[in-house]
């Protein structure tokens, strides 16, 4: 069947947003709203929308008038009769949704699709009590929706296969990429996103970084839109606090997903972001006022000879031809100089760690994260033990031509390979579990996260050997089983192929 009319019930944010891509579409678009006037204002201030887009040159105005000619405003919820789809987009409570699916049985005919756009609430659970359950599914778009072109369509247990073919077709007309996901918490967006924030928490519980470096390592280092913790900001910690234990419970309490008491103690504290005014920073007129500015490069004149160690010759050489390039001088023996200043390259471990497994004075060492681009931001940790001298010399070294770097405390792994292999991880876990195909996964993160690659192909890219060992080393430096890897990761990492390829059987 192809869509051809639908009823919205709930016209807010979402409902509206909906409303505009459908009649955009060229659907015939019904809006009800429990709150009397409503919907009229909702297609009023939609109305407004469209008309400066109109002006801006987006679209001509016999196209205007035709999108605004497929709107209709019901005084009654029966009035949905007739139409081949009704998406809900009420508040967000089972049974509230339940009891409009049930009373909406008894107004539409037995094949009307009905689709919910709940974002944490199962699906099954909201059709459970339905004559009709096949013809159920979820709809689940992203804010503001006409930006996001992206929406999962997720299948109940009982979800006949015809409605979510329905589905995806209506999507790709609407202009979206319609994903399949299965009835899973936070089906896949909301699910994969838990990496990235919990991680960060984790490290800034931890000491590793300050709020503004951890966000800055990871912005301007890793490739990331935003930071952890701005995003925490900006997103409210009144909405993004209780999805992440959510999610943790309804998974039975998985150590991947462990939300920290540090943004608990804030939600207490009513810091939940910008807009109170303060959340991790404080703010003014929607703009931050504490962020930290960059370390100050330390004034360096007379270097140490640099010995260096790394997990792979690929990283060694990286760092040989930095230092070669600028002009510092490398001790070249096999064992390190007494004077020399030691930089290690490696993976999922502190310096103390390396600097024991490579038999060096760890008075004198260094590490450096080289899993990101290194001609990106640079981040540097020293050990507990680390003499000042040499943490400024290495500070000054990789900060020349005015590099930005950051110095950060002694951490199992550093900021960016802590965060980017949880979420490479978490990403291939869902595969693992099936609940989307690999390529899906990753086109709807990418998508639905603003993630500069999608979180599989992003593991291909950094190397997921690399990944498969920062994870197995931190599994065994804290013994938390968040970190351990998932078996599609480890598969793929050990047979050397893509971390998108999928089994032929
Ligand atoms: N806001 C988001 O970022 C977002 C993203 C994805 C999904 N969602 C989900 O979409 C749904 C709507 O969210 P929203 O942000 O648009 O909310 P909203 O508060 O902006 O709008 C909800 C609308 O539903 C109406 N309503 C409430 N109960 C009703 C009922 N029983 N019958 C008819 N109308 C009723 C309200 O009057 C209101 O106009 C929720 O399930 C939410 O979880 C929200």
């Amino acid at each position: 069947m192809s869509i051809q009319s639908m009823a919205l019930i709930g016209t807010g944010v979402m409902g509206m947003g909906i409303a505009q891509i459908a009649a955009q579409a060229g659907l015939e678009v019904r809006l009800f709203d429990a709150k009397a006037g409503a919907a009229e204002a909702g297609l009023n201030k939609l109305k407004s929308t469209l008309q400066k887009l109109q002006a801006k040159g987006k679209f001509s105005e016999e196209a205007l008038n035709e999108t605004l000619a497929r709107f209709k405003v019901l005084d009654s919820i029966d009035q949905v009769a007739g139409v081949d789809m009704v998406i809900e987009a009420i508040i967000e409570n089972l049974e509230i949704k339940q009891n409009l699916f049930k009373q909406l049985e008894t107004i539409v005919s037995s094949d009307t699709i009905l689709a919910t756009n709940t974002s944490s609430l199962s699906v099954t659970a909201i059709a459970s009590n339905l004559e009709h359950q096949d013809r159920m599914a979820g709809f689940h778009f992203f804010n503001p929706v006409p930006l996001m072109k992206i929406v999962e369509v997720i299948a109940g247990l009982a979800t006949e296969e015809t409605v979510v073919a329905d589905l995806l077709e209506l999507a790709q007309r609407m202009g979206h990429f319609g994903v399949r996901t299965k009835d899973t918490p936070g089906f896949i967006v909301n699910h994969a996103g838990r990496a990235y924030g919990t991680e960060a928490l984790k490290a800034l519980g931890e000491g590793v970084a300050s709020i503004s470096e951890i966000d800055r390592i990871l912005r301007e280092g890793a490739g990331f839109r935003m930071g952890p913790l701005e995003l925490f900001d900006l997103t409210a910690l009144d909405v993004s606090h209780p999805v992440m234990e959510s999610i943790f419970n309804q998974f039975y309490q998985e150590d991947r997903y462990r939300p920290h008491a540090l943004t608990r103690q804030m939600l207490a504290g009513k810091k939940v972001g910008r807009k109170v005014g303060e959340g991790f920073y404080k703010y003014q007129d929607g703009q931050k006022t504490n962020e930290e500015p960059i370390q100050t490069v330390p004034a360096i004149t007379v270097f140490s000879p640099v010995w260096i160690k790394a997990d792979c010759e690929q990283d060694a050489a990286i760092l040989r031809d930095y230092l070669n390039e600028n002009g510092f001088i490398i001790d070249a023996a096999e064992k390190p100089a007494v004077d020399s200043l030691i930089v290690l390259a490696t993976y999922g471990e502190d310096t103390t760690t390396a600097a024991l497994r490579f038999g060096v004075d760890a008075t004198r060492a260094v590490s450096i994260d080289l899993l990101t681009d290194f001609t990106k931001h640079r981040t540097l940790m020293p050990s507990i033990v680390t003499q000042k001298s040499y943490v400024d010399q290495a500070h000054a070294i990789f900060a020349k031509n005015d590099h930005g770097v950051t110095v950060i405390a002694e951490s199992i792994g550093f900021v960016s390979q802590r965060v980017l292999a949880m979420v490479v991880n978490l990403a291939c876990d869902i595969a693992q579990q099936q609940i989307a195909t690999a390529s899906d996964i990753d086109k709807a993160v990418k998508l639905g996260l603003g993630y500069p690659h999608g979180p599989i192909s992003w593991g291909d890219v950094l190397g997921a050997q690399r990944i498969l060992l920062i994870l197995e080393r931190i599994l065994a430096n804290t013994g938390d089983q968040r970190y351990r890897p998932s078996p599609w990761l480890k598969r793929r990492a050990q047979l050397n192929i893509s971390l998108l390829h999928t089994a032929a059987v």
